[in-house]
């Protein structure tokens, strides 16, 4: 044997170096194109998060409501929407019934989602986009609103008031 040929026998030619590195590149490709596939998978396929207890919030101490007089409150709750989950804040008309029982309205006219108020004057909550009037317990005294105002679901917990999803009036 000469030493040109063993020289040549152990250095690899270049073509297998070529191999190797087209091997490595696609072994590497694969492995990238498997993570982002199972990462895409996992989130394309988990169900969505249902509504949850998580989405009643505490909005405020009772006491500091007078019986009859409604108050507008904001509070701060969890909401879920599809996958994404979110603090955000939302507001509530709370009406303190003279039997002490309560009832929380959802801030938004019945007929196209305008914000209505209490006028103390009128006794009614009026909205000023097209002028339906509500009762304090809701019911439309003037259209063009359809239905009574809805409703949040509630939940007393000593003087603790917590409002939870909306039910909707029909
Ligand atoms: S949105 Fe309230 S009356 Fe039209």
């Amino acid at each position: 044997m000469t030493n040109e040929y063993i020289q040549e026998q152990s250095t690899p030619a270049p073509l297998d170096r070529r191999a190797f590195l087209e091997r490595t590149i696609y072994t590497l490709m694969s492995l990238i194109a498997g993570a982002v596939s199972i990462t895409s998978a996992l989130y394309l396929l988990r169900p969505p998060k249902n509504q949850s207890r998580s989405d009643w919030a505490d909005a405020g101490d009772l006491r500091d409501f007078k019986p009859g007089v409604p108050k507008q409150i904001t509070f701060e709750r969890n909401h879920t929407d599809g996958w994404r989950a979110f603090a955000g804040k939302d507001s509530v008309w709370v009406v303190k019934n003279p039997d002490d029982s309560v009832t929380a309205f959802v801030p938004s006219c019945t007929h196209l989602g305008c914000a209505y108020a209490w006028q103390a004057r009128r006794g009614a909550f009026v909205c000023p986009c097209h002028g339906s009037v509500f009762s304090q317990t809701g019911q439309v005294i003037t259209g063009p609103a359809p239905r009574p105002l809805d409703r949040y679901q509630i939940e007393q917990t000593g003087s603790r008031l917590r409002i939870g999803p909306i039910l909707k009036s029909s």
